[in-house]
């Protein structure tokens, strides 16, 4: 039966709080690419536009694109050129970005060739549009590397047996499980060769390090802003070069065959518009941020390989992917703390709860026998705290340092 609504439950919504980032040093690798707070100017500028609709007091042409107060227009062009590409748009997350490109460039019963180091939303977006898939494979334990020269063989055989070429082929320029960061260039260069459509998703590049679409050879981008572009979410990008711009942001063409109305400015991959207050005003004011904060990305790579060393002082505990690693984000098999757990009678969540009473989240609540850790954006004197966090958790567990 339904339940009557009441009132009472309200005070739950009252208040709302978070002050983790504050108090605690977060590994979470979803979160660290994509605090604002660390940016007084973002977090301003969002509190200013948090109305609604609070960028649409000058949208005068009807498109988000469009708007030059605030300087969105600017924005699109500006973010396209640091990027390397033709044209930007705002969407609401990689995700959707992603569906976009597949929705306009494939069609049903096409084919299209992934990674298999992929995001799940790369599967489902084939899936929404009913593409049929075809993987690039990968090695196994303990580095996970992407057969990147395999793009080649799988686009000649989609040929062999569909007797059409592939509508696009796509590669996650860094994976999300390992951490691994591929040759984005060299795949460009081959899938290329076969005048196939390359779709890169830079969801964690894109605002952590320095990316350029045509240096890559990309014709499609995607990027998660929440991810790795200091910015509120939803948030993410869609980016193409002439050539596929033009069909990716084709303009509605429907009329209402009763009333005549139509909408020729708007583009039918956004639905006509996408973020249309403060997290597009988040996304502006944190792009000046992360201009700057890329050109430190070698810093950020010594200080995951510091980490690495650190935690791999624990008997048993291991990093997984490439090595030497060129990421933040870091995926460990920690079988020492997996034998802890088997006996505590907290079982996985014992490393939770250590680590937090060191002042370290961002290690999955339950997980022991393997984890993912991102150190992106932290100061080296968090670094430390957070890697002695660890060796203390092992020392109190009689676990072997080195
Ligand atoms: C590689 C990759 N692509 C896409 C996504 C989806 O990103 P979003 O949340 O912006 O839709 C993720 C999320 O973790 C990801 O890791």
């Amino acid at each position: 039966m339904r339940k009557m609504f009441d009132e009472g439950v309200l005070e739950r919504y009252r208040n709302l709080t978070r002050d983790v980032e504050e108090r605690m040093i977060n590994l979470h690798p979803i979160q660290s690419g994509g605090r604002a707070g660390d940016y007084p100017g973002v977090v301003q500028a969002v509190l200013r536009f948090v109305d609604g609709y609070s960028v649409c007091d000058f949208c005068l042409k009807g498109r988000l694109d469009l708007i030059e107060s605030p300087p969105l227009c600017d924005f699109h062009r500006d973010i396209a050129a640091f990027l390397g590409m033709d044209e930007a748009r705002l969407f609401p997350g990689c995700r959707q970005a992603q569906y976009a490109a597949f929705h306009a460039l494939v069609k049903p019963d096409d084919t299209i060739i992934v990674d298999s180091l992929a995001h799940y939303s790369t599967y489902l977006s084939a899936e929404r549009v009913g593409a049929r898939i075809v993987e690039v494979s990968h090695s196994g334990y303990p580095e996970y590397d992407l057969f990147i020269d395999a793009y080649a063989e799988r686009i000649e055989e989609v040929k062999k047996e569909t007797g059409k070429w592939p509508a696009l082929a796509f590669l996650t320029h860094v994976d999300y499980n390992y951490g691994n960061v591929f040759d984005a260039k060299s795949v460009g260069e081959v899938i290329h060769d076969y005048g196939v459509p390359f779709v890169l998703n830079g969801a964690y590049t894109i605002g952590r390090m320095p990316v350029s679409g045509k240096e890559l050879g990309a014709d499609v981008m995607t990027a998660s802003l929440h991810k790795s572009f200091a910015s509120p979410a939803p948030s993410g990008l869609l980016l193409a070069n002439e050539g596929y711009s033009d069909v990716i942001f084709r303009r509605s063409s429907i009329r209402g065959p009763w009333s005549g109305r139509n909408f020729e400015n708007k583009e039918i991959e956004t639905l006509g518009c996408t973020l249309p207050g403060c997290v597009a005003i988040g996304v502006m004011a944190a792009f000046p941020y992360v201009v700057e904060r890329v050109k430190h990305w070698d810093e950020e790579v010594k200080k995951a390989r510091y980490f690495i060393e650190q935690l791999e002082r624990i008997d048993g505990i291991k990093q997984l992917g490439q090595r030497p690693h060129r990421h933040d984000l870091v995926h460990f098999e920690s079988k020492s703390f997996f034998e802890v757990a088997q006996k505590h009678p907290r079982k996985g969540f014992f490393l939770y709860d250590e680590l937090k009473a060191r002042g370290v989240i961002g290690v999955q609540p339950g997980l022991s026998k393997s984890f993912k850790v991102s150190t992106y954006g932290k100061t080296w004197e968090q670094i430390k705290i957070a890697a002695e966090a660890f060796i203390e958790v092992a020392q109190k567990y009689n676990i072997p340092t080195h």
